[in-house]
């Protein structure tokens, strides 16, 4: 009975190996991916991927939807990149920037272009640098992460003028490929 059990995990873990390479010739399309990789000294988010929890991008234990992927595109601002999130849906969502200009939250923007987050807060979505394997935001500052709740961490840009707070972690977010997507509709 054992090694029955055995043989039938064995077979489950062959089937999901094998849905992986299938999908992605079926979505196969020219629209490069990549999933945003945290690269830190502090052991517990070194490698990790940056997912979703509602709009907020972070690390997550749970309650997430697992790493996201993006494409990027052009911005009309030179030589800047827009990060959108993959699968296309029928509204835009664009990765972005957004709060008190000296400690900005990474979140997951609707339909950006014309966003107002109001109270003197911004809102950046067409001024990410994509180079040498990182991503950065363009303009003086670095990625900083921010313990929080169940052991997730939040990601924020900071131009370094914020008010010190003493638990934060100064990160790189690394761009890894992720195969290929394709665009819907465009
Ligand atoms: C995800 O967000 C919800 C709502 O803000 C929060 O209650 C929950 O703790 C978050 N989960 C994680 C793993 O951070």
């Amino acid at each position: 009975m054992k090694w029955v059990t055995n043989a039938l995990s064995l077979g489950l873990v062959a089937t999901s190996v094998l849905a992986a390479p299938l999908d992605n010739r079926q979505d196969d399309g020219g629209l490069d991916l990549y999933q945003l990789q945290v690269t830190s000294k502090n052991k517990q988010i070194d490698g990790r991927y940056l997912a979703l929890n509602g709009s907020d991008l972070g690390l997550y234990d749970g309650d997430d939807t697992g790493p996201i992927k993006v494409y990027q595109t052009d911005s009309k601002k030179e030589g800047c990149k827009e990060l959108h999130t993959y699968p296309i849906g029928i509204v835009d969502h664009s990765l972005g920037l957004v709060g008190p200009p000296a400690l900005l939250t990474f979140v997951d923007m609707v339909n950006p272009d014309g966003a107002d987050p109001g109270n003197g807060a911004v809102a950046m979505w067409d001024t990410f640098r994509v180079e040498d394997g990182k991503v950065t935001n363009d303009a003086e500052g670095q990625w900083l992460a921010f313990p929080d709740v169940k052991k997730s961490w939040k990601v924020k840009w900071s131009d370094g003028s914020s008010p010190t707070i003493d638990d934060y972690m100064p990160v790189e977010v690394a761009y890894v490929s992720a195969g290929q997507g394709r665009y819907v509709g465009k």
